[in-house]
Order: C-alpha cells, then structure tokens, then sequence
C-alpha cells in the first residue's frame, strides 16, 4: 500500500497533486477516461484548498478491498470549513462566483464521496475510484 500526499499552498501545488495523481492512477491501470476523471477531481479539490482554505493537503492512496483495487483521494484542510453542507452539494451553489461545479462534480467523477466539516477547524473530504 502506498500512500502520498501533496501539500497545496501555491497554485503549482494543484499541477503537482493532478500529476500524482495521473501517476498513480496510470500505475494501477485505470484507462485514460478514468485517469481524466481522478485528476479533473484532484484539480477541483485542491483549488477549492487554495481558494477557501489557504492551504491543506492532497492525499492519494491506493486502496485494496477484498478483490476490489482502487484509488482514493482525500482533501484535507484547517480552514474555516463549510457551513452548509447539503447546500454546496447543490449544482450551482458557489460563494465565489465559481460556477459551483467542483463538489458535485467531483462526487460524480468518483465512485464513493464524504465530506465532513466543522466551522472554524477544517475540512476533510475522502472520496474513491474503483478499478473494473
Ligand atoms: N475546502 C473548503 N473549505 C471551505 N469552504 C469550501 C471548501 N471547498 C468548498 N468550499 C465552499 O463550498 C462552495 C462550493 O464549492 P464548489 O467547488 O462546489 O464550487 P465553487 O468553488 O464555488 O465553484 P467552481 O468549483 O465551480 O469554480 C465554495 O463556494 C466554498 O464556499
Ligand atoms: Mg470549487
């Protein structure tokens, strides 16, 4: 099992964690769509690190359960968190004139999604891409 983690600070740092993480993918043999998938995922989370949180970290580990081989990615930061949680799992909802795609996106993209976050400590959002 190997772990890696990026740590988001500059905008170069979102290059970085989407390069891991074509990496990783492309060493467990996810084809080109799913690879495209993962890093449109990892960009959208780790903008959303620089964007709100300041800094936080990228963490892409390869996961085996049972037969099941996997990805998963985790986003985690100690900013101010997210108030409300249902209301930015809303197509659309942005307070940043984004286009309020990133985090249903990104649930989307992968196969499972959690996000956990309380005001004032951070965010932690995991997420997982099957290999089939
Ligand atoms: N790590 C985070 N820490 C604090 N707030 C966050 C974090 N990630 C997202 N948010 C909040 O959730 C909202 C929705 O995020 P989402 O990525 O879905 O859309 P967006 O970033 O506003 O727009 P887009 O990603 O389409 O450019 C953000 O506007 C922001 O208020
Ligand atoms: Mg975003």
């Amino acid at each position: 099992m190997m772990d890696s983690s990026v740590k988001i600070i500059n905008e170069w740092d979102i290059v970085a964690a989407r390069q891991l993480g074509r990496n990783v993918a492309k060493e467990l043999g996810f084809g080109i769509v799913d690879q495209a998938r993962i890093t449109t995922a990892i960009s959208e989370l780790a903008r959303n690190i620089y964007l709100y949180a300041g800094q936080g970290e990228i963490i892409i580990e390869k996961v085996e359960n049972g037969a099941k081989k996997g990805m998963t990615i985790i986003s985690r930061d100690a900013g101010p968190g997210i108030s409300d949680l249902r209301k930015v799992m809303e197509d659309g909802f942005s307070t940043s004139g984004g286009l309020g795609a990133g985090l249903p996106g990104v649930k989307r993209l992968m196969d499972e999604f959690s996000i956990e976050s309380t005001l004032g400590e951070g965010t932690l959002i995991q997420s997982v891409k099957w290999l089939r």
